[in-house]
């Protein structure tokens, strides 16, 4: 059954930013987009590139590898060369901390 699990501090994270974080041995690419938060796997599903340290602009992140782009939002694929989406995670603010559901 999947839980909410506390990250980080909703100020740790500033807008246009990106974290790893890293819940129930998962690792997990947190975004901040203008203000609102989203979570999706880190691991690019092409040849496991680090989606967080990728170059966000809008809601799309670009592999920092080869350059597949990656929809925040939902982890859907945008660009090549990634052959199938990453997971997608909900996330939620409670006294201004971030958690996402995993
Ligand atoms: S590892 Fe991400 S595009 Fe190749």
């Amino acid at each position: 059954m999947p839980e909410f699990h506390k990250v980080l501090q909703a100020s740790e994270l500033e807008v246009g930013n990106s974290k790893l974080v890293q819940v129930d041995g998962r690792k997990i690419a947190l975004f901040n987009v203008a203000g609102s938060y989203y979570a999706i796997d880190d691991t690019c599903t092409h040849r496991g590139g680090t989606l967080s340290d990728g170059s966000l602009d809008g809601t799309q992140v670009t592999c920092p590898l080869h350059g597949a782009i990656f929809d925040v939002t939902t982890g859907q694929v945008k660009g090549p060369p990634a052959p199938a989406p990453v997971a997608k995670y909900n996330v939620r603010i409670v006294d201004a901390h971030i958690e996402i559901e995993v």
